[in-house]
């Protein structure tokens, strides 16, 4: 009688583990992940914070070649941009867009970008460009836009496109990432090299603690630079612009391009105004899902008064070290000296969002490392960057906001 139960206790376990199998295989089909360090040809620009890679240097050359010609292959290469690290696939080759889903583990109604290196990749890939997508794209290409497009019919894998008759394109401003496709010889679908639903990686590290063993490549070009991804944008027939993700570009400098104006997608506006769950759907599929989020639950308090929002913030902490919690705070610097917790990450001056777009996702990472189980988080300013730092902020709560 044991025996028997035993038995059959061991058969379902054995069953269990023959489905786990399955389960992972669907995943992880288990690949050696080759690192490329290129971090010693990245120089300093003379004139603007930026890094630029130096031309003639041997290692990135051979590694650009060699990277390349996995891309080219079939393969999947993380590399940076100058917004976060990319993961790539030759964006024609269907099984090769599959392994990047796979990879990530990622919804497959969400499409992918499509990325080039020059105008004339543009030209079989999409059906039309009208005059102020022409515009956006001379004003801030290569750069951290990216633009919805007619696809040219077969031009890429239907999987990049998850069914869309739409393909958003952009042109990184990173030299690597440019020479890297220059390389491929092919448009390279990238979303951004993390596991579904982690923050974007804005170091190779970070691309290695989510992907290494799933995909065949990392070029390691050291920290990326805007650190929030691309903004996407779609032209609307009478030339406005609707900004479907915030990103790089901000909306004051697309309003100096879009004379026809700017406005954001319906569902942007809905969180914004703190509706907890949207009710009109986002036309970035992307945006539907709760992305960037740290494992911790994390809350963001805002309020007028600098004051009133610590005060709040400090109570909710101290309430959570009293349960035991792991605590957590991302502040700015002007408000630092205000707070106690476990983990306090700094967002930089209130007077410099791009250093709080640069370090969002490092920041969040870091809050997982150290175990933090509650994170607060102070609100920002919308204008510049901020639009896509309180994007993200609000994205990674959830959409829970303490209002004080
Ligand atoms: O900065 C970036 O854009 C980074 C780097 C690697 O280039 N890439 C990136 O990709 O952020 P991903 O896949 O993480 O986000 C792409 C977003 C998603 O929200 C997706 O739904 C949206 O763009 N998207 C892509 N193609 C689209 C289309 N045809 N129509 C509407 N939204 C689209
Ligand atoms: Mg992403």
């Amino acid at each position: 009688m044991d025996n028997s139960v035993n038995e059959q206790s061991e058969l379902k376990s054995d069953k269990n583990q023959k489905l786990k199998d399955k389960k992972d295989a669907v995943y992880t089909e288990r690949r050696e992940t080759q690192l490329w360090d290129v971090t010693g040809a990245m120089t300093f620009k003379e004139s603007e914070s930026g890094k630029i890679a130096k031309e003639d240097d041997p290692v990135l050359r051979s590694a650009l070649q060699e990277a390349g010609n996995v891309l080219a292959s079939g393969g999947t290469v993380a590399f940076p941009t100058e917004t976060v690290y990319g993961l790539g696939a030759d964006a024609r080759n269907t099984k090769a867009v599959e392994a990047i889903f796979a990879a990530k583990g990622r919804p497959s109604d969400n499409p992918l970008i499509v990325h080039i290196a020059s105008m004339s990749q543009l030209e079989g890939l999409v059906t039309a460009v009208n005059e102020t997508e022409r515009r956006l794209m001379e004003a801030f290409w290569p750069g951290p836009l990216t633009v919805v497009l007619p696809v040219a019919p077969g031009a890429v894998s239907p999987r990049v496109t998850a069914g869309l008759s739409t393909v958003g394109v952009r042109m990184p401003a990173h030299d690597i990432a440019l020479r890297l496709i220059a390389a491929a010889a092919c448009p390279v679908a990238a979303p951004s090299a993390n596991r579904s639903g982690r923050p974007s990686p804005t170091l190779a590290s970070h691309v290695g603690e989510d992907l290494a063993g799933r995909i065949d490549g990392i070029v390691d070009g050291g920290p990326t630079g805007v650190g929030v991804e691309s903004t996407v944008v779609e032209v609307d027939a009478d030339g406005t612009v609707t900004v479907l993700r915030p990103g790089g570009v901000t909306v004051e400098q697309l309003a100096r391009v879009a004379s026809a104006g700017v406005r954001l997608d319906a569902a942007l506006l809905e969180a914004e105004a703190g509706g907890g769950q949207n009710i009109t759907a986002p036309r970035a599929p992307g945006m539907k899902y709760t992305h960037y989020a740290p494992r911790g639950a994390m809350r963001i308090v805002a309020g007028a008064a600098p004051e009133r929002v610590a005060a709040r913030i400090q109570a909710e902490l101290d309430a959570a070290a009293e349960r035991g919690e792991t605590t957590g705070v991302l502040a700015f610097d002007e408000h630092l000296p205000l707070y106690r917790a476990d983990c306090v990450q700094s967002l930089g001056s209130l007077a410099a969002l791009e250093t709080a777009a640069h370090r969002l996702y490092a920041a969040l990472r870091r809050f997982d490392e150290c175990g933090v189980t509650c994170i607060l988080a102070e609100s920002c300013p919308q204008d510049g960057l901020g639009g896509a730092v309180m994007n993200r902020l609000l994205k990674a709560a959830g959409n829970h906001v303490i209002h004080v």
